[in-house]
């Protein structure tokens, strides 16, 4: 979810003010999502390089996240929304935390969409910490060395029981993934559009969805094999 702060400064706006329309974004793509009867949408909201903004940046963020959780619950149960998180949440501050903990509990016997918020998540975090369970497991002789496959890596990570992302979606224009399901993007679908995040709504999801379908996925084989 880039292109807050440039939608922002477009406007002559500080740069909260375009976190605070892109949280607009972020429930009519929640909204559309469920709409469109999409299984899982992982929304990048907070990396673990985030934490280099200016303190009243980050305090911003984190408000408005407890915010949305406060104001977003009856939404979530209304659409049959189930609540996931990602990343390191034990760094998150306390208010943040209850409230993540209590919407996860509400909705967690919702069954349409899975909303999956990346939180002080960072891939190169996530396979770090993989990497350092399994190797205590080796170890401790609950996993052998010569065992571990593809399925033992993606079981340590925090993605694990979520399917890899069939599509990314990357807004701003930026060409880069920024530690970013480094893992299970393997064989995602890339849609990078210059639209900024805030101007970023259903008529933009769609067209993303839209082009997504005439992708042609090969998974590194070759078509009518
Ligand atoms: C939002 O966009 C990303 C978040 C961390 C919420 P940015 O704040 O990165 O916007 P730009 O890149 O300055 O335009
Ligand atoms: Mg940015």
């Amino acid at each position: 979810m880039d292109g807050n702060g440039r939608w922002a400064k477009q406007r002559s706006l500080p740069r909260i003010m375009g976190h605070r329309e892109g949280a607009k974004s972020v429930r009519a793509i929640t909204e559309a999502c469920a709409e469109l009867k999409v299984k899982y949408l992982t929304l990048y909201a907070f990396s673990t390089e985030n934490w280099k903004r200016p303190h009243k940046e980050v305090a911003f963020l984190m408000n408005l996240l407890s915010h949305y959780l406060v104001k977003e619950k009856n939404t979530m149960m209304k659409n049959n929304i189930r609540l996931l998180t990602i990343g390191d949440t034990s760094k998150l501050p306390l208010g943040v935390k209850t409230e993540l903990s209590k919407t996860i509990k509400l909705t967690s016997k919702n069954t349409g969409l899975s909303l999956v918020l990346a939180l002080n998540y960072g891939a190169k975090d996530e396979i770090t910490k993989a990497i350092k369970t399994i190797a205590k497991k080796c170890i401790s002789r609950k996993i052998s060395p010569s065992k571990i496959t593809e399925q033992t890596i993606a079981d340590h990570l925090y993605t694990k029981n979520i399917p890899d992302p069939d599509l990314m979606i990357r807004t701003s224009g930026e060409m880069r993934i920024s530690n970013f399901l480094v893992w299970q993007l393997a064989y995602a679908e890339f849609y990078i559009t210059d639209i900024l995040w805030p101007d970023f709504r259903k008529a933009q999801l769609v067209k993303a969805i839209e082009e997504y379908n005439n992708r042609d996925r090969r998974f590194g084989g070759v078509r009518n094999a």
